[in-house]
Formats: structure tokens, C-alpha cells, sequence
């Protein structure tokens, strides 16, 4: 027992203790007498829950009395929870680490908290000696990574009474910012590169409601248009150019660290507008600062056919079966390169194929199913250590796999085989198993 803030997952303990007891401001533990522990975020937010708390849970015995002295918070009384308090998503969980402004109205489908989930099998397969994470973010409520970052952005956006979003995107923001709309009461409008969306995510920006408009032309093209027509009108963007989207985002590197308890050696992920990468590095940088959870050598992996940042100039015409990362001018690009180098790591180019590959070996020998993109951080990771430039051993990597494979079924179905076809008898069944 002891992990998490108060008010965050279990109200079902003594919250603190008698007259010696103590909770100064940063991380630290309220001890009881009953020798739980606890672990608590913030002196300010164990007063806030107090507060909170008092007027709505089953106390056993009420808070009396608080003060602060030399720094620290002096609580003289016990409290004791009996309700325990779901998730309640990541402005919740992490708001007071994000620079959101005063006036942000929450808006939220509990993102976030998804698993970081020990990849043996695959670690194997790349030769062993290290221990491999997934932190599977297509276990997002709309099946991906943005979720993160949109529940930010759009909850600023509605505390300052914005009524309508606009994003450019290759799906996954614009299904993302399609749901967090609709929930906020607002209006979307998405840009999508002309028949370069995967059926997943064009089918989710629909269904939440969203005013989806094609471009003749690439996601580069849709996102100078938004930005155009952003600085005309009073609409909000939400790309991650949005700093707010950045903010949000960052939460992943604290859940990481939060359950690793530090930053892992090797962080591997797909870059396609930089957004990602670029939260990414922020939120390992402030944790790190805030807790000394160390930094992870950052491996960035571009489509070949869409990698601007590994050969230098935009790319006018990117092409990738890993359309969520097809992005000639990366928006962040400089950013991107920055994180990369500040972390003695890396931005490299994964073929299609060997991006492909990857996607099946994940699927088959781990049972996560991922999109095409989300692949390409560890695709990038098999090339790094089969060129022997990344040496592993010993190690610690996380790889971050942005999308559930739902979002793009044609690219498994378009060469499937077909499944085989039986008579409803047993006889049948068995000669075609046992053959
Ligand atoms: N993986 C997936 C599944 C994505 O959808 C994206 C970006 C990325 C990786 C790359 O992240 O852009 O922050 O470097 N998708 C954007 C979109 C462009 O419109 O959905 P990034």
C-alpha cells in the first residue's frame, strides 16, 4: 500500500496522523498509527482533500485542527476513508504540474493511465539482455496518444469560451479532437489529407460529429491552411503547435517514471510532426528536475519515405504506409532534433517494410496490435540494435506505441488470407485442425 496521492485512487486510509506527524511540501509520507503509509503529492493538495473529503466521505474520525510550521504542515488528527475514489483522468491526476491557465474548465474522457507492459518475448527476439516496455497508448479512450494532449487543449479552450476547434490531420487528432468537442458542447472541423486516412480514424472523427473536409493535397498542406485561417477567425486550433497539446502530453514521461520509479535508459517512438517527441522530452526534463528521475536517450523513428528530419529538407511529396506520420515539415522539427541530441539519442528512418514487420512480430509474439506508425519506435529499435549502434544490454527501454491497431484493419485485411471455410460438422472441424 502507499502509493498514490490522496484523492487519487484510495481514500481507504488513515490520512494522517497524531501530533508528531508531519507532511512537508514535495513527496513525502504521512505515516498512521496503524502503520499504513501513504504517499502524498503536495502539502496544498492534502488540505484540498481534506476540505473535499470532509463534507462527503464516511470519516471515522474527523480532521481537527492543521498548521504549518517551519514548512511543514502539522495535522493533528486522524482521518480515516472508507470510499475508494476512481480515476478521474490526467488534469485530475497531473493538472498541477501543467502550465494550463486559471480559467481551464475540465474536460475529460479519464485518458490517460494506460499500461507500460513488459515486452519479454519481443525483448528475446532482438537478442535479450534488457528489459523492454510497451507503454501502449492505443489503449486511449479514442485509440491513441492525442487524447493526452486534447484533453488539455480543449479544456482551455472551453474556459475561454471557445465554441468551435479546427485541427489538420493524418486521423488521429481529428478523431481525438472530434470526441473531446463533443463532449465540451463545441463545434470540430478537421482537415484530412485526400484518401491517406485510415478507416478507424476517419470513421471515429464522424461519428463524434465532426465536420471532416479533404484536401487536395498533403497534411502539410492542411495544417498551413489552419493556421491560416486560425489567425483569422476566432476558432481554435489544435494541432500540437497548440502549447496546451504539449502540456497534456507530457503526462506519459510521468507515468513512466511514476511506475518505474525513473526514466528508462532508451525512450523509442515515431516522429511525425514532432509534437510527441517534443512533450516527451519536457516531461522527462521537469520530472527529473522535480524528483531526480534521471533522462532517457531518446530514439526518434521517421518513416524513410517521410523522414525531413533525418535527411534535412522538407520532403514535398512524403509517402509511408504508416500514413499517421506522412508529414513532409515536421511543425516541431527543431524541436524534435533538439530532444534527440540534448539526450545523446537519435532520429532514424524505418523502411515500410521494416516498419510492417514489426507491427506482425508485436502483434504475434506479445498480442498487442498496433498501427503501422505506432510500430516504427521499435522497428527503429531492431535496426539500431541489429546495426550494433545501440547496444542494449543491461538496459532499460520503454517504446511507446501511439495507436491501437483498430485504427487501420485494411493493412492486415488487404493480404490476409482468407479465413477457411467449414461445413457445421465435427468431422469437418477436426480433419481441417488435426488435419
Ligand atoms: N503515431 C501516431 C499513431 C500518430 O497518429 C502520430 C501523429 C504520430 C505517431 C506522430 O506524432 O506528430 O507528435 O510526431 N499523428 C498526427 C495526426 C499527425 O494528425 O493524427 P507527432
Amino acid at each position: 500500500m502507499g502509493a498514490g496521492v490522496i484523492g487519487e485512487y484510495f481514500l481507504g486510509f488513515c490520512v494522517a496522523v497524531g501530533k508528531d506527524a508531519t507532511a512537508s511540501a514535495g513527496n513525502v509520507c504521512v505515516g498512521a498509527p496503524t502503520g499504513m503509509l501513504m504517499e502524498v503529492g503536495f502539502v496544498s493538495s492534502v488540505q484540498a482533500v481534506i476540505k473535499k473529503q470532509t463534507n462527503k466521505t464516511r470519516i471515522n474520525r474527523r480532521f481537527i485542527a492543521s498548521k504549518y510550521s517551519g514548512g511543514k504542515l502539522i495535522i493533528d488528527e486522524i482521518l480515516c476513508y472508507t470510499r475508494r475514489v476512481a480515476y478521474q483522468g490526467l488534469l485530475h491526476k497531473y493538472g498541477p504540474l501543467l502550465d494550463l491557465p486559471r480559467y481551464t474548465r475540465t474536460v475529460s474522457l479519464l485518458e490517460g493511465n494506460t499500461p507500460l507492459i513488459k515486452a519479454d518475448n519481443l525483448a528475446r527476439q532482438l537478442g535479450g539482455g534488457f528489459e523492454l516496455f510497451i507503454k501502449y497508448e492505443g489503449l486511449n479512450p479514442t485509440g491513441s496518444f492525442k487524447d493526452r494532449g486534447m484533453t488539455a487543449a480543449v479544456s482551455e479552450a472551453l474556459g475561454r469560451g471557445t465554441t468551435t476547434v479546427i485541427c489538420a490531420s493524418t486521423g488521429n487528432t481529428a478523431a481525438s479532437a472530434a470526441a473531446y468537442a463533443a463532449r465540451a458542447g463545441m463545434k470540430s472541423i478537421v482537415l484530412i489529407p485526400q484518401g491517406k486516412v485510415a478507416t478507424g480514424k476517419l470513421a471515429g472523427a464522424i461519428a463524434y460529429g465532426a465536420q471532416v473536409i479533404q484536401i487536395d493535397g498533403s497534411f502539410d498542406d492542411a495544417l498551413t491552411m489552419v493556421i491560416e485561417i486560425t489567425n483569422k477567425h476566432p476558432i481554435c486550433l489544435v494541432n500540437s503547435i497548440n502549447p496546451y497539446r504539449i502540456e497534456g502530453q507530457k503526462t506519459s514521461a510521468f507515468e513512466i517514471c511514476d511506475v518505474l520509479d525513473s526514466a528508462p535508459d532508451w525512450l523509442c517512438l515515431p516522429v511525425g510532426n514532432a509534437g510527441n517527441i517534443t512533450s516527451y522530452w519536457a516531461g522527462f526534463k521537469q520530472y527529473n528536475q522535480m524528483k531526480s528521475t534521471g533522462l532517457p536517450q531518446v530514439l526518434g523513428v521517421q518513416a524513410a519515405g517521410s523522414a525531413p528530419l533525418v535527411l534535412g529538407p522538407p520532403i514535398e511529396n512524403p509517402e509511408t504506409v504508416a500514413t499517421a506520420i506522412r508529414i513532409g515539415k515536421p511543425a516541431r522539427g527543431e524541436q524534435a532534433l533538439q530532444a534527440a541530441e540534448e539526450s545523446k539519442g537519435r532520429i532514424i528512418a524505418a523502411t515500410d517494410d521494416q516498419i510492417l514487420e514489426m507491427q506482425k512480430i508485436l502483434a504475434k509474439l506479445e498480442g498487442i496490435w498496433v498501427e503501422p506508425a505506432s510500430a516504427a519506435g521499435l522497428a527503429g529499435l531492431a535496426i539500431e540494435i541489429a546495426n550494433g549502434t545501440l547496444n542494449p544490454k543491461g538496459k532499460r527501454v520503454v517504446a511507446i506505441c501511439t495507436g491501437h491497431g483498430l485504427k487501420d484493419p485494411e493493412i492486415i485485411t488487404k493480404d490476409m488470407q482468407k479465413p477457411s471455410i467449414v461445413l457445421p460438422k465435427l468431422e469437418a472441424l477436426e480433419e481441417l485442425i488435426l488435419g
